[in-house]
This record gives C-alpha cells, structure tokens and sequence, in this order.
C-alpha cells in the first residue's frame, strides 16, 4: 500500500547475463499532456492522505521548477490543515473543491482520494477547465466509468492516469522483449499477486476494507496488474470471469472490535497495530476522526468487511491472449510470480521474498536453448523502487517527449484496468459467470 513497503519488495537487483534485441519503435496511442504554454503547470490537489502528501512532498521538492503547487483539498478539515503543516508548505488549504479551484486559479487537478471519490472529482475538474491527473484506479464502478469517458469525448483537457506500475525496470524490459517478438506470439500471462501479513492486512484495518470504497481489492490493487497486463498484451480486455472469498479477515476472526486502540484482544490478534507509535499516522489520521470517523487502525475482523482476500480471474483478450490472474492477501511473502508463455520462448519474472527466502529474477527462456537471467536494467531511485520518478518525470518534465514503449497511460487505458476488476466482482457476484466488458460500457 504505501511506497515504502513496497519499494522495499522491489527493490532488488537481477543477476547474470543480458538478453540483446532489436527494438520496434510503437506509436504511443496515449492522449497527449502537453505542457501548459509558456509557464509552470498549476496544480491543486484533491486528498491530502498517504498519496496526496507524498505527491504534494514530490512537487515540492523535485520539480519546483515545472509545477507551481497552488493548493490542497481534502473533506477533512482537520487532515488537510495537518499534511500543510507536515509539508512545510504556504499553499492555501481548502475543503471546498470548487473554491480551491477558482480562487487558486490552478490549470490542473490531482485526485488522490478514496478510490470510488475519483471520479467526481475527475469531472468536475473538467468541468472548471482543468486537466486532471489521477491516482489508480480511474473509477470503481461501471456508472463512474461510463460517465468518465463520456466527459473525456466532450472535453478538450486531458485526463491521465498514475499507473506507476509499468515504469518498474522489469516491466519495461518485457514490454521491450515481448514488442521485439522475442517470445514469438504471446499466448498467455500467468501472475500471481501474494499480499504478506502485514501489506495484506493494511487494506481490511482502513476504507479499502469496504467494496463501496475500493470496488474490492479487484480494482483498488489489481487495477495495476491488470493494467501493466493490458498493456504487455497490447490488446483490450473482452471477456473475465473470476471466483473470490474472504477467508481470513472479517467474519472469520474469532474475536473482534471496532479498531486496535479500543480492542481487548491485543495479545492474541496477529494483525494488532499500534498506531500511537507512529506519530505521523497519528497527526494525519487519529487525530482527525472527529470530522469523518475513518479509522486508520480499524479491526481487519469487523463483520461489515465485503471485499475478498482470495481471488483468482481469467481474462481474454481481443487478440486471443489469456491472463490467468490470482491475488491472496494473508500469505508469508510478499510480491508477485509473473510468466509469459509465448510460441517461441517464455518469460519469468519472480519479485516475491519473505519468510527466510528471497527470489527475484527476471529471466528469459527460449523454447530451444538455455534461459538467460536478465540484467540490463536501468535503475532509478524513488518510490515504488523508482517508478514514481519515472511516472513524474513523464507528466511533469518531459510532457511531450518520445514515449516508444508506450508507458502513458490516457483515460480509455486507465478505464480498461479498473473494468477488469469491475468485471471480476461483478462476475463474483453473479456465481462465476462470464462477463463482457461491452456490457459494462460503451467505449
Ligand atoms: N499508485 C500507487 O502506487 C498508489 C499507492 C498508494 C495509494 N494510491 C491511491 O491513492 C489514493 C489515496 O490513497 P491513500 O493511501 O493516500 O489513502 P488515504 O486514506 O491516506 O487518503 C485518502 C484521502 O481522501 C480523502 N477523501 C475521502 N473522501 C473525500 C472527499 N469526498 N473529498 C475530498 N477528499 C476525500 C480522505 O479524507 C483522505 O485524506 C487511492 O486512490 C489509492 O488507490 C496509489
């Protein structure tokens, strides 16, 4: 969930042999976000939690020279008036959004909200005449989705989205091989998401723990292997059908209460955490319940909790490619198995540690011959193992340069990894059935 954890499962270096391809240059079909005439963007910024301030923290300090940071927004009074201080910055706070934009006169809006808030958000800065940048996922319904490519065909401002995932070195290097045809045809894509104890449990002690926040652990985490999925594939998304449970947290505790600092049974629950401990934690949001109740610290037992911590989805592609997709959020390791099955070769990539073992490799295999691990990588540092530089650069810096792997992610690609997990609990719900994803909206 935050950065830090995961940029610490990320970061790892691969050793051995490089594999040498030729590149294919690909015309980027993402929507162009050209830097504003003659000045700095000014950007506002909509949800001052985790994301937001780390966002607000970036521009701050890194791209001072591209980005005026003109205001914060959030509906808790308290927060943003919290992160402010935390930042050590003079842009004006707000909790009025439209406010905000008239009054600091900002050309572009940032949403790191809640999940299923996005969208409104994503709207009415469109409306007011800003271009919007948002967090993943773009939307966590159908309804939110449609209305968002709607507005996206009616407006001349542009909406991205932070799909930070694709800008980790590795995955870049696969989207480079398997553009080279290095694996021939690809077939299909195995990946496997394993969530450990303590990242796992994060997203059912806060608001992910609700479907009506998150769209489920399908959209709020999967949008960023399913996005990083449909843009290796280069194909959209047709059909998904998908099984999922809850078969640890919520219902199945055998004590509960509401959250960890109200709870009786501290020495027993594996998932106790003490955010007292944390004085950050504590300025950004205990001391804010007063004004919205959203506890950071809330018991992953609670009997409301309707999101699933086991999944497994198939998906198929217009281009006949099948994803074999599973997510577990309770295990001892924490990372993902990726493998790419193509008619002349296969790709491993492992990231996953923890428990007392490590293994991380990106390998390459060709049908007939030796595998090569694959080393040729070019690092970064920052969040998320230095994908969060590499997405800020691109929006930030460098708005209209060569993008030959097609790493922006517009508003039609960001809208196709939030409606595989859409489709997914849809597809939950309705007992395991097939779901088309021109059912859900009309593109
Ligand atoms: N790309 C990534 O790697 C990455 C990492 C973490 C989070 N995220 C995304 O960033 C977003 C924020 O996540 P977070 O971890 O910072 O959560 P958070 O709970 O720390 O922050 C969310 C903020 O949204 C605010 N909010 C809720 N409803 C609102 C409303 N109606 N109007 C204005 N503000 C409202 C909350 O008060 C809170 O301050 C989410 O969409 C999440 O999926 C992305």
């Amino acid at each position: 969930m935050n950065s830090q954890t995961n940029m610490t499962r990320r970061d790892f270096m691969v050793k051995g042999g490089g594999v040498v391809l030729a590149s294919t240059i690909v015309m980027n079909n993402a929507a162009s976000f050209a830097a504003q005439a003659g000045g700095k963007r000014r950007v506002a910024l909509v949800g001052t939690g985790g994301r937001g301030m780390y966002w607000c923290g970036e521009m701050l300090k890194n791209y001072a020279d591209v980005v005026d940071f003109v205001g914060l927004c959030d509906n808790n009074g308290k927060r943003v008036e919290a992160v402010q201080k935390l930042l050590g910055t003079s842009a004006p706070t707000f909790t009025d959004f439209d406010l905000m934009i008239k009054q600091t006169k900002a050309d572009t809006v940032l949403v790191t909200t809640v999940d299923a808030i996005h969208s409104r958000y994503i709207l009415r800065g469109l409306e007011l005449g800003c271009d919007v940048i948002s967090e993943k996922p773009l939307c966590t319904d159908e309804k939110q989705c449609q209305a968002i490519l709607d507005a996206q065909k009616k407006s001349s401002k542009k909406i991205i989205v932070t799909h930070n995932a694709r800008h980790y070195p590795e995955a870049k290097k696969i989207k480079q091989l398997i553009m080279d045809k290095a694996l021939g045809d690809l077939v299909s894509v195995d990946y496997h998401e394993y969530l450990n104890t303590s990242h796992g449990s994060s997203y059912f002690h806060r608001w992910h723990h609700l479907k009506e926040n998150s769209g489920t652990l399908l959209v709020t985490k999967s949008c960023h292997h399913f996005d990083q999925v449909n843009w290796w594939v280069n194909s959209k998304p047709v059909e998904v059908l998908a099984r999922g449970d809850l078969r640890v947290y919520g219902r199945n505790g055998a004590f509960r209460s509401t959250h960890c600092r109200k709870c009786e049974h501290t020495k027993e629950c594996k998932y106790y955490m003490d955010i007292t401990k944390n004085e950050r934690l504590m300025k950004m949001y205990a001391n804010c319940e007063s004004e919205d109740g959203y506890l950071y610290d809330g018991c992953v037992y609670r009997m409301n909790i309707n999101i699933y911590d086991t999944m497994s989805v198939i998906v198929k592609y217009e281009n006949g490619v099948i994803l074999s997709y599973t997510a577990n959020a309770f295990l001892p390791y924490e990372g993902q198995a990726i493998y790419f099955n193509g008619s002349k070769g296969r790709i491993d990539w492992n990231t996953y540690s923890g428990g007392g073992f490590k293994n991380n490799e990106l390998r390459f295999a060709p049908n007939f011959g030796k595998s090569e691990v694959i080393t040729d990588l070019q690092r970064r540092t920052g969040g998320h193992g230095g994908a969060d530089s590499s997405i800020q650069d691109m929006i930030f810096r460098e708005p209209d340069a060569a993008d030959p792997l097609g790493l922006r992610a517009d508003v039609q690609q960001g809208a196709m990894a939030a409606l595989i997990g859409i489709a997914a609990y849809r597809s939950i719900e309705r007992g395991g059935a097939v779901v088309k994803i021109a059912d859900l909206v009309t593109t």
